[in-house]
């Protein structure tokens, strides 16, 4: 018999969203995402990530052409979505690419889990070691040469057909030895 629990189908059900409503979420929604996102594991516990949050348009808009400026188009990387969540990572623990990863995948699976629409948006490294990159830590009043771009996790109301159903797993997944 399978196990099931909240927590595992949580999981289950975790999807990315591409498609959303301009409405902001509500300030208890951002915080339950972002008290998860705290508790990712970290090696040695040295909490090496930090998350920014950005919820002003102008900010939002900036990131979103910097961030497509790295793939060389013009379009908005975020799907409309009115919140992003910048995790950067002290570059100087050796393991801060896997906890800003971890902190990532919670902050994902807790905004499924609370019906919010969700997406890891890649690039945040390439961002923020460009110049610009760099002058919007100092302007945050961040250490531009401590952190490092990790990953963004997009959030907001899904629109329709935002969500797709997930790929199947494939069958070789897991290997017992
Ligand atoms: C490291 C990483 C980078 C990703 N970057 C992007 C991205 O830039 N744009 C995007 O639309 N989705 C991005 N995704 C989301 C994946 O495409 C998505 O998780 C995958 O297709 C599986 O779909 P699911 O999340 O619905 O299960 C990224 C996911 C990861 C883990």
């Amino acid at each position: 018999m399978t196990i099931q629990n909240e927590v595992l189908s949580a999981i289950a059900a975790r999807r990315s969203c591409r498609a959303y409503l301009p409405e902001q979420i509500k300030p208890e929604e951002l915080q339950a995402v972002l008290e998860a996102g705290t508790w990712a594991p970290t090696g040695m516990n040295r909490q090496s990530p930090i998350i920014v949050v950005v919820q002003d348009k102008e900010t939002r808009d900036k990131l979103s052409a910097m961030n497509a400026a790295v793939m060389g188009n013009n379009g908005d990387p975020f799907y409309g979505a009115p919140t992003v969540l910048v995790v950067l990572a002290d570059r100087n623990m050796s393991t801060h690419v896997e906890d800003g990863s971890l902190v990532l995948g919670n902050l994902l699976l807790a905004a499924s889990s609370i019906g919010l629409g969700s997406c890891w948006i890649n690039r945040a490294k390439e961002v923020f070691d460009t110049e610009e990159g760099k002058a919007l830590l100092r302007k945050w009043g961040l250490d531009a040469d401590r952190y490092r771009g990790i990953g963004n996790c997009i959030l907001g109301y899904p629109a329709q057909g935002g969500i797709k159903p997930a790929a199947p797993r494939k069958p070789d997944y897991v290997v017992y030895v």
